[in-house]
């Protein structure tokens, strides 16, 4: 039966009790508006621990000035029902004012060097700080033994494994596979902002990135696949933010044909308002 918390010395009192007992806590982090992919964590996560907490917190932070922060959906009843129908034990729903005391503008910061500098990074300047200040809080809050992130925010998860590790964090990290609709396109919270027109446009995405990886895989010079896949994405009417191969710790892979190692073709691009990212991991070799 899922127990919701609003208060912080509430939630620490329930986890502190189960881990007087021995228990392992697990944890999930969400902005809300949950979907198959955040259950899907959350049953993860319930495979490696015997207690499963999730937050929601739209977290203000890390949103642009231009953003979607005000219309963010919010549905914390269908959040909750979800939630319990997933194994899910304690739902943490922090106000903004428990979650930045000084307020937003006050807050510590922290902020990863170097892998928050490209890519998204680029595009949404600040929004890996913000990411990096709330979750180090979260972690901080409910004390987890491990927690699940999903691969679709596939910087986000190279992001706070440089977090872990360098504040030496404890707590372990699993990594969620990104759950598709049956045409391909990654779920998100955002997709619901997106017309019927949009939507029958958005697996364009997914078809594009399988493409990237075949062609990678067929020997094409990468910065070819790049633009290729550029091109297929603006022609499809998105505005690309970014479509490109990376070796697999998000480092540059040249322009040339593709060695034999771990990459990762990642795409950003916007319909209309809507900015959609997904990604493909791959093998060359
Ligand atoms: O991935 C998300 O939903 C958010 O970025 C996270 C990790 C919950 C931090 O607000």
């Amino acid at each position: 039966m899922l127990e919701t918390f609003e208060d912080l010395a509430a939630l620490r009192a329930r986890v502190a009790d189960w881990k007087r007992q021995g228990l392992r806590v697990g944890f999930v982090p969400t902005m809300g508006n949950l979907h198959a992919g955040h259950h899907s964590l959350v049953e993860l996560v319930r495979r490696h621990a015997d207690r499963v907490v999730a937050s929601v917190f739209v977290n203000p932070t890390q949103f642009g000035p231009n953003e979607d922060y005000a219309r963010y959906p919010r549905t914390p009843a269908e959040d909750a029902v979800g939630l319990d129908g997933a194994g899910c034990d304690a739902l943490w729903m922090p106000s903004v004012e428990t979650m930045y005391p000084f307020g937003a503008e006050q807050a510590v910061r922290i902020r990863v060097p170097g892998i928050t500098d490209v890519l998204d990074g680029a595009h949404r300047p600040g929004h890996f700080d913000g990411v990096s200040t709330v979750v180090a809080r979260l972690f901080n809050q409910v004390q987890p033994d491990v927690a699940a992130f999903g691969r679709k925010d596939y910087q986000q998860l190279a992001v706070i494994r440089y977090l872990v590790r360098d504040l030496a964090i404890p707590v372990e990290l699993l990594a969620g596979e990104t759950v598709r609709e049956a045409d391909g396109l990654a779920m998100s919270s955002r997709n619901q902002y997106l017309d019927p027109g949009e939507r029958a446009i958005a697996p364009e995405i997914h078809r594009t990135l399988q493409a990237m990886r075949d062609a990678a895989r067929a020997g094409d010079g990468l910065q070819a696949v790049e633009a290729a896949a550029t091109t297929r994405l603006r022609g499809a009417g998105f505005q690309v933010d970014y479509a490109v191969v990376r070796r697999a710790d998000l480092s540059d892979a040249g322009e040339g044909s593709a060695v034999p190692g771990a990459y990762v073709a990642l795409v950003a691009a916007r319909l209309g308002r809507t900015r959609l990212i997904d990604n493909l991991a791959f093998d060359i070799g």
